[in-house]
């Protein structure tokens, strides 16, 4: 086993088409400046130690990613440290799967490619929660601002804002479950498909219009389209008076738009802002954590693809 060995992906938010993306229809998402850092040791294992609170999952995890890359499981110990809030829609188990992915891959003296990265990574995913689409994983492996759609593989193309446009991102205290989101919109689905279909391909028209905008630089009409997409999500029933709540603060402090970002039923807020700074600064006072970033900026974290 090759040592040191060291992984690291990065978080993102989902700018427009979450949910809709697990059904086919494409999402538009960007990396955000939080990392998880991975340490791989050798070791009584498989064993995952964290900063944030232990999950039973880790063990899987790691075991799984040293049985994709060519390791023994039984020895592997791997220590990680994350900036992303867990269960808030921030990506933190893609990224987790990711950098322990890596990790295990710099020890066995591998060098995954993008692609492979990509689809191993949401193998891992699964391990957190179930049908995943594979957004995160990709945007943890690839970084910059992404047009996704599901699929083997999946279709990845990055996207250039055509101004630089500034995202608010806040979150609460409470974590949730994306898992939970995403299976109680399927078990809906089931029930009346031809309608929740019909609001996909609506999430789908919203997401081209926000990508036409983002690569005019248009602040205004990304705004609409968070807004637009916000609604969706309401209809959808995977958004929590909690986030309305946080996203009409942004509104009343000045944002063009906003939207929850990720699984929803709580977690995190997305907001567009000409002063990102203003908009921050009113949603701290309501006691969550801000994070305010470039769409698009060179957020390099690790084995970035250039598309
Ligand atoms: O909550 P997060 O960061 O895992 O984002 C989930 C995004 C969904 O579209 C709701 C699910 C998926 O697998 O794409």
């Amino acid at each position: 086993m090759r040592q040191p060995a060291h992984g690291r992906a990065g978080g993102k938010v989902i700018l427009l088409g979450e949910h809709a993306v697990v059904y086919g229809r494409p999402a538009l998402a960007a990396a955000v400046p939080l990392a998880v850092d991975a340490r791989l040791e050798p070791g009584a294992g498989p064993r995952l130690v964290s900063d944030h609170a232990d999950d039973p999952r880790g063990a899987e995890l790691v075991a799984a990613a040293a049985r994709a890359t060519g390791l023994d499981p039984t020895r592997v110990v791997v220590h990680v440290r994350s900036d992303i809030p867990p269960g808030r829609g921030l990506g933190s188990s893609a990224a987790l799967s990711v950098a322990v992915l890596r990790a295990s891959a710099a020890a066995a003296g591998r060098t995954l490619s993008p692609a492979e990265t990509l689809a191993c990574g949401r193998d891992l995913e699964r391990i957190f929660h179930g049908t995943p689409s594979g957004v995160d994983p990709a945007v943890a492996a690839l970084g910059g601002c992404v047009r996704f759609v599901r699929g083997e593989p999946p279709e990845v193309a990055l996207v250039r804002p055509g101004a630089r446009l500034r995202l608010v991102v806040a979150w609460g205290d409470r974590p949730r479950s994306t898992g939970a989101a995403v299976g109680g919109l399927r078990a809906r689905w089931e029930a009346a498909r031809a309608r929740y279909e019909r609001l996909f391909d609506d999430v789908a028209a919203v997401v081209a219009d926000g990508i036409a905008a983002l690569e005019r630089g248009d602040a205004a009409a990304l705004g609409a389209a968070f807004d637009r997409n916000q609604a969706l999500l309401e209809t959808l029933g995977v958004s929590s008076p909690e986030v309305e709540t946080l996203a009409r603060h942004a509104r009343v402090a000045g944002a063009r738009g906003a939207k929850l970002t990720g699984g929803g039923a709580g977690g995190a807020v997305i907001a567009i802002a000409d002063d990102a700074d203003a908009v921050a600064a009113a949603l701290q006072a309501r006691a969550v954590d801000t994070l305010v970033v470039g769409i698009g900026d060179d957020v390099r974290i690790d084995g970035r693809m250039e598309a």
